[in-house]
């Protein structure tokens, strides 16, 4: 069933998406009005827009972790709830603030959601997270290591490992190079890079990060007042006349940035 949903053109498709906060005296939030979104088969879409624009919000819901307000999510043709709730596994994440268990080894966090399943014997789920941490581009030496003794590139890497310890082919990763210096920050990419290839994953990704931005993305697509207002290549996305795309890209940082695009 979900081998055959997995030829199709969309892996998520998303349509009249509301999203709504209670904020006291019948006050309410909007952070999503009538948002509508489709995620390719293969490509890396990066979802950018200023801070508390929901895009945390959006993955948590492409997770299933949250339900939306109106309006449908789905992954793989079904709604996410359904598919985690049938251990199917179709969605992997790296979270915002990277959270290990400190209290966990590096094994013991990457092997924890397998672990949590309870369906295979200890054995088989040590040498999955061995198999995962290899992956990651860290070897057996650093299985045995407690989060608090490793650098920041390496949290994003075994969070990393984590996301990816069921093979889901969806992969979504909120801000996965914040807080690493640009030469972690550029080997994170490249490992990214690299995995996207070689197992063919799905990719959305929230970066605030211009270099990491135009270094991955395929497409992106601009979340402002509470909806995708720009879709598409970089060149295109730029091209839209939004007072949030103007600062945000062609401010001084970003025109950089845009400047050492291939033409
Ligand atoms: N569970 C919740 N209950 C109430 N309000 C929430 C909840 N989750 C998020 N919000 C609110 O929704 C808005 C969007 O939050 P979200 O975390 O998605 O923003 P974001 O785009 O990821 O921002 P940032 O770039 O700072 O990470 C914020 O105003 C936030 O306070
Ligand atoms: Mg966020």
């Amino acid at each position: 069933m979900i081998d055959r949903l997995h030829e199709r053109d969309s892996v998520v498709e998303i349509r009249g998406l509301w999203t709504e906060f209670p904020r006291g005296r019948g006050q309410v939030q909007v952070v999503h009005r009538d948002l509508g979104l489709d995620i390719r088969r293969g490509e890396i879409l990066s979802l950018v827009g200023g801070s508390g624009t929901g895009k945390t919000v959006l993955l948590r819901q492409i997770l299933g972790l949250q339900a939306p307000t109106r309006g449908t999510v789905r992954v793989l043709g079904a709604p996410p709830a359904e598919l985690s709730a049938r251990g199917a596994a179709a969605v992997g994440m790296l979270f915002q603030h990277g959270a290990l268990f400190s209290a966990f080894s590096v094994l013991e966090n990457i092997a924890f959601p397998l672990r949590e399943l309870k369906l295979l014997p200890d054995e088989l789920i040590r040498d999955a997270a061995l198999v995962k941490l290899q992956m990651v581009g860290l070897g057996p030496e650093h299985a045995h290591k407690m989060p608090a003794n490793l650098s920041g590139g390496m949290i994003k890497r075994v969070a990393l490992a984590r996301a990816l310890i069921m093979d889901p082919p969806l992969l979504l990763l909120d801000e996965p190079t914040a807080g690493l210096d640009p030469a972690a920050s550029d080997s994170f990419c490249e490992l990214l890079r690299g995995l996207h290839r070689e197992l063919g994953l799905t990719v959305v990704m929230v970066t605030h990060d211009l270099d990491t931005l135009f270094d991955l993305s395929t497409r992106i697509a601009v979340l402002a007042d509470q909806r995708v207002i720009a879709l598409g290549s970089a060149r295109e996305v730029m091209a839209v006349d939004h007072p949030f795309i103007r600062e945000y890209f062609l401010g001084g940082r970003g025109h950089r940035a845009a400047l050492a695009l291939p033409s």
